[in-house]
């Protein structure tokens, strides 16, 4: 029975990690290297035991007849689609998980005894639990899923590096969400807002990462279409520079090889720069670029259409690429930074506005002539809907960079309200696009379970982040209007207590949003597994007959 270069690479690194393991198991000084230790020694191992049923699976029921690795031009090659599947539903599982640890927040926020007295269940804690499994677990698994299904179809080509490859992506890259939170709820951070896993954890990542861009890069390369298309130019941007910022935004030093704690290299207004270098193209390239990606491709299919203008889209992408890596010291105004600096990141903030619109203007032109679709398909109306989002967001990000306005908003709700426009009206209204559409897709069925639950999760959501923002966008004015109240005699107005105090009922109707949004979350994920349960309705094509036999 021959062994696949492509399992016996994948072995390798396996026992490789397995062996890492085991060594900081046998010297760690602190409980995170423990469990890490431990954990990892225990993945490899399970690895290798999927490895090794995915090889004797393989002998036994060997591909259908059809199944060719080699892609034939006027055919479609076999696509490898189990890892969009996987993707898929890790995307939905983390998204409950992100939007459930949200609510509590907000919870915890409007009424203290929400903390229940724990270390581990403490704001604190449980922040970075949010933010990690919101952005990276829900948003980077769909991201992943999408850009596999993405450039698989649009090159014409299967993934590149086989089976294995990607299911140590997928698997690796879960590895890490589940060991980041741990370490989060034990108490472990670097302190760096969206970098928060220590250095070990890092270094885990950018292993994940490397594979993935080379995965990525490795079927654009062996493309049987000539073209490059858009959606595949916005992930390689995605991939490339997370990759650049996470490897410059944690340069640390650990205190020691079996200890978690590590210290960056650079301190004081350096390190704060760097930390929002990486923080505002954080939100540039992996909320914004790779979710551009989603739409370049979903919107067009969804509606049937070509994209409204191509030439803009790649005006579009040189113009975003370059203006967004300014951006940055617009969350440093007013701080040791030197004040040039601060006006540059505020001029390049300003500028973003147009190529964001540029891009606004094209995703949603794409629908010209199929705007009767938005009636019968809420898939497309949650895709839509997140690009109007994604205007008013990239509108009301470069208002904020303005210094003086910066001056009241900072510090204030304003931002939370402004993150969660972008975060929930754009990022996660556009993955429930692509998901609607590409469910029934992935699965071989006639169409969604049901529209009409569909259509509610549009409403329900819908109403929910407009609770949400607008709660905020009151509470963050309200809070920044009475730091800055002085009396006749020129002392300050209101103590801060007072202005926390003023918050509940905002803080109460944001819960009230978040509630919303999760339930229509929860109709999300009912709808999308029966629609899955329900019989295949077309005949199976060899791609899906190949999946199968591969035991996805
Ligand atoms: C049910 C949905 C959600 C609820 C109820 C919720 C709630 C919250 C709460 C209460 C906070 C802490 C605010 C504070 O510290 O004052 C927060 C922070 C945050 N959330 Fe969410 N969230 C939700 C969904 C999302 C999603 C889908 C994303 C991203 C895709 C996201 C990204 C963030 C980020 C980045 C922060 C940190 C903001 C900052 O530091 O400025 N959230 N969220
Ligand atoms: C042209 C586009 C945008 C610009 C110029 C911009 C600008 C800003 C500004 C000025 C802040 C407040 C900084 C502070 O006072 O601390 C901010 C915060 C933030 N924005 Fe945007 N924004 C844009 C688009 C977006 C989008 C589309 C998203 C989400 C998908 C987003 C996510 C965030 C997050 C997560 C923060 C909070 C960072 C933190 O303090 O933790 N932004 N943005």
């Amino acid at each position: 029975m021959k062994i696949e270069a492509g399992d016996l690479a994948v072995g390798f690194l396996m026992a490789v990690l397995g062996l890492i393991g085991l060594f900081l198991l046998s010297g760690a000084a602190d409980i995170e290297m423990y469990v890490f230790g431990l954990a990892l020694a225990g993945f490899a191992v399970v690895f290798v035991f999927g490895l090794l049923r995915g090889h004797f699976d393989r002998h036994e029921h060997p591909a259908p007849a059809g199944y060719s690795e080699a892609p034939v031009y006027n055919e479609a090659p076999v696509y490898n689609e189990a890892i969009v599947k996987k993707f898929v539903i890790a995307s939905m599982f983390w998204g409950v998980v992100a939007f459930l640890v949200g609510v509590i927040l907000a919870a915890q926020l409007a009424w203290p005894w929400f903390n229940l007295g724990y270390s581990f269940t403490n704001f604190g804690r449980l922040r970075p639990v949010h933010t990690s499994a919101a952005i990276f677990a829900f948003g980077g698994s769909a991201l992943l899923g999408t850009s596999f299904h993405v450039v698989q179809r649009t090159c014409r080509a299967r993934l590149f590096g086989g089976e294995a490859l990607a299911n140590f992506i997928f698997w690796g890259y879960q590895f890490f969400i589940v060991m980041a939170a741990l370490s989060y709820v034990m108490g472990f951070s670097q302190g760096q807002e969206y970098a928060e896993p220590e250095w070990h954890l890092d270094l885990f990542l950018t292993l994940v990462w490397v594979l993935y861009a080379v995965v990525f890069l490795g079927t654009v390369v062996k493309r049987r279409e000539p073209h490059i298309y858009v959606a595949n130019w916005f992930f390689m941007a995605f991939i490339l520079t997370i990759a650049v910022l996470h490897l410059g935004n944690n340069l640390a030093m650990p205190v020691s090889l079996f200890t978690a704690k590590s210290y960056n290299v650079a301190a004081g207004v350096q390190n704060a720069m760097i930390q929002w270098w990486y923080g505002h193209n954080a939100v540039g390239f992996f909320l914004t670029a790779g979710f551009l990606g989603m739409m370049y491709y979903f919107i067009p299919k969804a509606a049937n259409r070509p994209v409204y203008s191509y030439r803009l889209s790649i005006v579009h992408f040189w113009s975003l690429v370059f203006m967004y890596i300014w951006a940055g010291p617009h969350h440093l105004h007013y701080t040791a930074l030197p004040e040039w600096t601060q006006t540059l990141g505020m001029a390049f903030s300003i500028m973003l506005w147009m190529p964001s619109w540029g891009g606004m203007i094209n995703g949603i032109m794409t629908l010209s002539g199929a705007w009767d679709r938005l009636r019968t398909d809420p898939g497309l109306r949650f895709s839509v809907t997140a690009v109007g989002f994604y205007g008013m967001a990239t509108f009301e990000g470069p208002v904020m960079s303005i210094r003086t306005v910066n001056a009241l908003s900072h510090y204030t709700d304003w931002g939370i309200g402004h993150v969660h426009s972008g975060a929930l009206g754009w990022v996660a209204f556009i993955t429930f696009g692509a998901f609607y559409y590409l469910v029934p897709v992935l699965w071989n069925r006639e169409g969604l379970y049901s529209t009409r639950l569909a259509a509610w999760h549009y409403w329900i959501a819908t109403l929910g982040i407009v609770f949400y923002i607008t709660a905020l966008w009151v509470a963050g004015i309200t809070q920044g209007l009475m730091w800055r109240a002085y009396d006749s005699f020129g002392f300050l107005q209101y103590s801060f207590a007072e202005s926390v105090n003023a918050m509940h009922p905002y803080y109460v109707i944001r819960l009230l949003g978040g509630l919303l949004f999760l339930s229509g979350m929860l109709l999300m994920v009912y709808n999308l597994i029966q629609t899955v349960r329900a019989p295949a309705t077309e005949r199976r094509t060899p791609n899906q007959a190949a999946s199968a036999a591969a035991g996805a």
